[in-house]
C-alpha cells in the first residue's frame, strides 16, 4: 500500500500533509506533519498540484481557500471538528452592534462561515501575538472559550469577549486525572494544549500549539511528561526522544475525526481523486483575507 502511495504522489505531483493527531502510520508516509498554523503556511506555499490533506474539515477547507488552484483530497470529507460550529446564529452581528470598535477573532477551528464573518484569523500557535497586534480594544474570540481565556490572560489590556464552544476531547481532560498521574509521575512536568480547561492550564508547566508542545518536551532535559493533548502527538514525542517518557491522562484523549485518516482512504483518495475539497466563490472570498492577515500577522 505505501509503495502505490508513492508511485501515485509521483505520478500526480501529490503531496500529503498530516496533523499531529492523525494515526502515526499516516504522519509516518506524510511528506508535511505539523501543527495547524504550519499546515496552513505549507499548503500556501507547495508547488503540489495535489494535496492530500489528512486532518478535519476545517484544514482541508483553509488549505484550498488559500490555494484555489490546487485539488485538495480529504481521505474522508466526514472528518469534522464539532468546535468549528460552535458560535450561535447572529452572535457576531449582536457583538458588532455593541462595541463599534469590536474585532472578531476567529480560531481557525471554524468554518469558512465564520471566518468570513471574522476579522482575522488565529492558531494557537500565534493567538497571543495577533490578538497583542490589534489595534481595537474590544475582542471577540470565537469558537473555543478556552484559548480565548488563555489569550485573554497573557494580553490583558485587551477586553476579550468569549464565546461558549469548545473541543469536547481537551474539555474531558480532567484536574482530578491529571493530578492522580502527577502523583505517580512526581518528576513529570505537565504539557497541555490551550484548549484544554483553565484549572488544567492553570497546573502545567508548559501550555502551546502541538508543535510547541513537542519543541518543549525535546528542548527540556526531563526525563518524564504527562501531555494533556490528543494521543496523536505521542508518536512525534516518542521517535524525538526514545529515552523519556510520555505519560497522557485517563481516558486517553482521542479525536475520532482525526482517526478517519487511514493508508486504505489516502489510497483511494489518489486513485480515484475523489473526496476534492469545494468552497464556493463568496465564502472564499470572505474567509481569504482573515486567513492570509493571520499568515501575515503569525510570521
Ligand atoms: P494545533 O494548531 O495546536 O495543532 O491544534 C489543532 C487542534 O485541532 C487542536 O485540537
Ligand atoms: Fe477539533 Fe478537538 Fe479534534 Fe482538535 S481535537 S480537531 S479541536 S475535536
Amino acid at each position: 500500500m505505501r509503495n502505490r502511495i508513492e508511485a501515485l504522489k509521483k505520478e500526480k505531483n501529490a503531496v500529503i500533509m498530516a496533523h499531529y493527531y492523525a494515526p502515526a502510520e499516516v504522519q509516518e508516509i506524510a511528506d508535511f506533519v505539523g501543527d495547524s498554523f504550519y499546515l496552513a503556511k505549507v499548503a500556501k506555499e507547495s508547488d503540489a498540484e495535489v494535496i492530500v490533506f489528512c486532518g478535519v474539515n476545517f484544514m482541508g477547507e483553509s488549505a484550498k481557500i488559500l490555494c484555489p488552484d490546487k485539488k485538495v483530497l480529504m481521505p474522508d470529507l466526514s472528518a469534522d471538528c464539532p468546535m468549528a460550529h460552535m458560535v450561535r446564529e447572529g452572535k457576531i452581528d449582536e457583538m458588532r452592534e455593541r462595541f463599534s470598535d469590536l474585532a472578531v477573532v476567529c480560531y481557525i477551528n471554524s468554518t469558512a462561515e465564520l471566518k468570513c464573518q471574522s476579522d482575522v484569523c488565529v492558531t494557537s500557535s500565534n493567538a497571543v501575538k495577533i490578538v497583542r497586534a490589534l489595534p481595537n480594544k474590544n475582542i471577540f474570540f470565537i469558537p473555543d472559550r478556552n484559548l480565548g481565556r488563555f489569550v485573554a490572560a497573557q494580553v490583558p489590556e485587551k477586553n476579550i469577549i468569549l464565546n461558549d464552544g469548545c473541543c469536547p476531547i481537551h474539555a474531558d481532560v480532567t484536574a482530578d486525572s491529571v493530578k492522580a498521574l502527577a502523583e505517580c509521575h512526581k518528576n513529570a512536568q505537565i504539557l497541555c494544549h490551550p484548549e484544554c480547561e483553565p484549572e488544567v492550564v492553570a497546573m502545567s508547566h508548559f501550555s502551546g500549539s502541538t508543535a510547541e508542545i513537542i519543541d518543549f518536551a525535546k528542548a527540556s532535559d526531563n526525563k518524564e511528561f504527562i501531555v494533556c493533548t490528543e494521543e496523536g502527538v505521542g508518536f512525534k514525542l516518542r521517535s524525538d526522544n526514545p529515552t523519556k517518557n510520555f505519560y497522557f491522562p485517563t481516558p486517553c484523549p482521542v479525536c475520532k475525526d482525526m482517526k478517519l485518516n487511514t493508508l486504505e482512504n489516502i489510497l483511494k483518495v489518489l486513485e480515484t481523486e475523489d473526496n476534492q475539497v469545494e468552497v464556493d466563490f463568496d465564502k472564499r472570498m470572505g474567509s481569504l483575507l482573515p486567513l492570509e492577515r493571520m499568515l501575515e500577522l503569525g510570521k
